[in-house]
């Protein structure tokens, strides 16, 4: 059962697209206490409690014993220590053998979640400012998720060709750079659906324009590559460079489209085209202007983005990167002590994505003036949401590619999610795993994160085992920085590997595809942690690097460098398909238990349950 509480919210978000009234204060259970801090609800936590959800978040599918806070923030180090990612969403699920509660906020603002982190038996969740509470409670936890999942609606449901493979870096230039990779994978015989761009295709860091020197034929090179059945995709920022003669910035000042200080001037921010300004998406007028700007790269051929930079994020702000220099001057020639210096470090650690800053902007929601920091976390949401709802005014027959780096809870609908700024680790590809239930859980299905790590260096066999990981993940797409070791699957010996891993993608996506759609039309999940398929199993409650991917597969990739198999938990006799190809595979029945299951790097291993291993074989072999 759902019902709603009413918290004095900021703004209307349209996250829940259900009508649903407003219950009496009187008749909600969980204790709740307000102070200058905002509103808390508190809630015991016995030894066996324990809480799901929470999206894009590092650690546990547990999410016990931690502090989690929802402050969109783009911060490359993917630590176990950070609190927050590029996301905000706000539904967490508690559950005990007696009870399974989801509490959704739907909040604008900040809202941290103390699960056991100040005292381990408390749950202490904290809202600033004003916001909505509902309270789900089913019979099960996969119950409670269905129905949050169907007041929140429908998620995104990409076209089918986005969940072929896609080949991105940030580095790949100019027109020349472009053919040179199609020819790599052609040269290797790598089935290859997509190339993203990144900012370098723009003139100058321009959102809507293309530097004609690197691209002399766009429209040319769109064309060429789609009859290979190859898509280009751009990617845009939020950010818009402050340029007169660049028409977004005119049409944008001329029309009030950009966030305001408080003296009613445009925000100056420094971002990837220096001096820029932040379109005012709180503003339904301002997201079907910014929506239509897509309309350029759209009349080119373009039938996907990825969007960038949108927590959002600032390098720094005009008016804080000149208090902060002003004072480092003051120390020029002084003979400066530990202390001084440490001040200086750390006015420049301050200076990007600043709190401060957040709180010098305003956005005009549709008639109310707010302050930026109040509504920080449907920032990226509304942006996505506009570039959406345009694709559907300029195609409504047309399924487009959207995903997004920051969300919140409602673009769901809109788009689907890369998980950031990772890193070539190992670990990184179990947090990739990791979040694939919480996101679902939030509506969010199209997800994955940069194959092979964005940050560092990469190694052949990482590259490999991450391949494999992803085989059943929607969006399966490389991605890495200038500086780092280039990670193309034709850059190393194993080439032929490479090949088979993607063969069995390709083969595979029409079911991934048909599991997909039928997960977001019914409002399940596509992954499900153990836990929820098999509640009364308690080994199945622990084990958190196996997931359940649609109604029959179990997934249990390897996450460690130099193993050449893992241990399994087996919660029901399944059938292992060890696969070095569509060609090459072996199938061995094993009983409920556990089993260590040698995995070279060479094979993909997987499970299926007893009944879907004939509709799994139909696919491999068609
Ligand atoms: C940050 C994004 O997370 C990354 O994927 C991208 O390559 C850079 N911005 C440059 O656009």
């Amino acid at each position: 059962m759902v019902k709603k509480y009413g918290f004095g919210k900021e703004t209307e978000t349209d996250a829940v697209s259900e009508k649903i009234e407003e219950s009496s204060k009187s008749e909600l259970e969980i204790e709740a206490t307000t102070d200058a801090e905002g509103t808390h609800f508190t809630m015991e936590l016995t030894d066996e409690t324990a809480v799901y959800g929470l999206g894009e978040q590092m650690r546990g599918i547990n999410k016990r014993g931690w502090i989690y806070t929802s402050r969109n923030m783009d911060d490359p180090s993917l630590t176990e220590s950070r609190e927050s990612l590029y996301g905000s969403h706000n539904f967490i699920l508690i559950t005990t053998k007696e009870r399974n509660l989801g509490i959704f906020i739907d909040a604008t603002g900040r809202v941290t979640y103390d699960i056991g982190y100040t005292k381990y038996d408390e749950l202490r969740i904290t809202v600033s400012g004003g916001f909505d509470l509902y309270t789900i409670e089913e019979r099960t936890a996969l119950e409670v998720v269905r129905e949050f999942r169907r007041i929140i609606g429908k998620s995104y449901v990409p076209p089918k060709w986005a969940l072929g493979y896609g080949q991105s870096r940030w580095g790949y230039k100019t027109e020349a750079d472009v053919r040179e990779i199609v020819s790599g994978f052609e040269k290797n015989k790598l089935p290859l659906s997509m190339i993203y761009l990144d900012i370098d295709y723009m003139d100058r860091y321009k959102d809507f324009t293309i530097d004609k020197n690197r691209f002399p034929d766009f429209e040319g090179l769109v064309r060429e590559l789609k009859a290979k059945g190859i898509r280009l995709i751009p990617i845009i920022d939020a950010a818009i460079k402050v340029e007169e003669g660049y028409e977004v910035y005119d049409e944008g000042v001329k029309n009030n489209r950009f966030c305001k200080d408080k003296e009613g001037k445009e925000f100056i921010v420094g971002v990837w085209p220096g001096d820029s300004v932040l379109p005012d998406v709180l503003n339904k007028e301002t997201r079907e202007w910014f929506g239509e700007k897509y309309k350029i790269l759209l009349d080119k051929g373009i039938e996907g983005f990825w969007n960038d930079m949108n927590e959002p994020s600032l390098f720094y702000s005009k008016q804080n990167f000149v208090k902060c220099i002003n004072e480092i001057a003051e120390k020029k020639g002084k003979d400066l002590q530990a202390e001084d210096f440490n001040h200086i470090n750390y006015l420049l650690s301050q200076l990007a994505n600043n709190e401060e800053d957040f709180k010098s902007f305003y956005h005009n929601a549709d008639g109310k003036t707010i302050s930026h920091d109040k509504v920080h976390n449907v920032y990226g949401y509304l942006l996505t949401r506009a570039a959406a709802e345009y694709f559907e005014k300029y195609n409504p027959n047309k399924k487009y590619l959207l995903f997004s780096r920051s969300s919140s809870i409602g673009m769901h609908r809109y788009g689907g999610i890369w998980m950031g700024d990772n890193a070539s680790w190992w670990v990184h590809m179990l947090s990739e795993f990791k979040m694939l239930p919480s996101l679902n859980m939030c509506g969010f299905l199209y997800v994955g994160a940069d194959v092979g790590g964005f940050d560092g260096n990469t190694t052949e066999d990482l590259l490999l085992r991450w391949f494999a990981l992803n085989i059943f993940i929607p969006l399966m797409r490389n991605h890495s920085v200038p500086q780092s070791r280039r990670q193309e699957p034709y850059m190393f010996g194993k080439t032929e590997v490479f090949r088979n891993f993607l063969n069995i993608r390709y083969k595979l996506i029409p079911y991934i595809y048909e599991e997909l759609e039928r997960c977001a039309e019914s409002n399940e999940m596509l992954f499900k942690p153990l836990a929820f398929e098999y509640p009364d199993d308690e080994r199945a409650k622990e084990t958190e690097d196996q997931l359940i991917f649609g109604k029959e597969v179990m997934l249990s990739p390897v996450f460690e460098q130099n193993a050449s198999g893992r241990y399994v938990y087996l919660p029901e006799k399944m059938k292992l398909i060890k696969m070095k190809s569509c060609e090459e595979f072996t199938v061995t029945e094993l009983e409920q238990g556990d089993h260590y299951i040698k995995i070279p790097l060479d094979t993909f291993a997987f499970f299926v349950k007893e009944n879907g291993y004939s509709k799994i074989m139909n696919y491999i072999q068609k």
